[in-house]
């Protein structure tokens, strides 16, 4: 990455942190051990997307993986201790993180965020079409989990009202559940209302399960890697405190704006771009057919 890394700046406000600054420095500065709910990490993948000229790519898998473990092990340090957390990566760097965090902790299920695209993904090979996402807590005797917060619709049997037979007594399907680890969410497109300039913004539908599941109200949220502040947004929409850190300042500033922190930063108005079918139309050039 080849831009210079400011010194992690903290701007707060009634409860919801925005730290512009490297995660790894921020976290051992600005946040005490034991002292966050629940963390959200959406890294760097190491697969070469560009967040807004810092270059999403290291040498070697190792070296990424040395980052990783760093700011990982930093996070099981801040959580409480029953903190819940969810990491991402790519799909092939996954398999690192699986290994590493379940010496140091409970991993307690593998979700996959699967969405389609309309785009082609690839011509000779099976195209990728979801993320995989590890949720895990410190101690798996003592966490928080509001089952009934996230129920969805039961698609076998309850629909059609079946009765089920291996029952002792028989009883009808089960209308609601915990969803599985399968978890189909549309990716956030450009039309949509909560878009946001940034290559790899995530749904505020996947947030909301993670932070209603794994946290209550007033409790602390972290997203080390805050993008474009989609955690600390949907934090702060369902009452937890959120700590967002980000490095980029313009992704930082988004987070300002989006939490409602700031409308104006460094004497920059900051609001949202409008779209290019929001933008006001020029008004029509009358062409003149007959000279009167
Ligand atoms: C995968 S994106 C996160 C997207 C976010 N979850 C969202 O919904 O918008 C990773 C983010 O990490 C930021 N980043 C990269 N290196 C960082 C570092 N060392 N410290 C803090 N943030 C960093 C990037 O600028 C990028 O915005």
């Amino acid at each position: 990455m080849s831009k210079p890394t400011p010194a992690p700046q903290v701007i707060e406000h009634d409860g919801h942190a925005v730290i512009h600054g490297d995660a790894i420095a921020a976290l051992e500065q600005l946040v005490p051990d034991k002292s966050v709910d629940l963390i959200f990490a959406d890294p760097p993948y190491n697969i070469g997307k560009n967040f807004n000229g810092r270059m999403d790519r290291w040498p070697s898998d190792e070296a990424y993986m040395e980052w990783c473990r760093r700011w990982i092990d930093l996070c099981l340090a801040k959580l409480k201790d029953n903190g819940s957390f969810y990491l991402m990566t790519s799909t092939q760097n996954m398999p690192y993180f699986d290994l590493y965090v379940r010496s140091k902790a409970h991993i307690l299920s593998r979700i996959i965020w699967s969405y389609d695209s309309s785009g082609v993904q690839a011509k000779r090979y099976y195209g990728s079409l979801y993320e995989p996402i590890l949720f895990g807590v410190k101690d798996k005797d003592n966490y928080t989990f509001n089952a009934d917060a996230i129920m969805v619709e039961a698609r076998t049997g309850a629909k059609r009202k079946l009765i089920d037979y291996r029952k002792p007594v028989p009883t009808q399907y089960n209308t609601r559940k915990v969803p599985g680890n399968v978890w189909n969410i549309p990716r956030v497109r450009y039309r949509m209302e909560e878009y946001e300039e940034h290559p790899t913004q995530k749904p505020t539908a996947l947030l909301e399960r993670i932070v209603l599941a794994s946290s209550n109200p007033g409790d602390i949220v972290l997203d080390p890697f805050s993008g474009t502040f989609t955690t600390a947004f949907v934090a702060k929409s369902l009452g937890r405190k959120s700590i967002g850190i980000e490095i980029d300042e313009e992704y930082m500033k988004i987070g300002l704006r989006r939490l409602g922190i700031r409308d104006e930063y460094n004497g920059e108005k900051l609001h949202r771009k409008p779209k290019t079918y929001e933008q006001p139309k020029e008004s029509p050039q009358h062409l003149v057919l007959f000279e009167p």
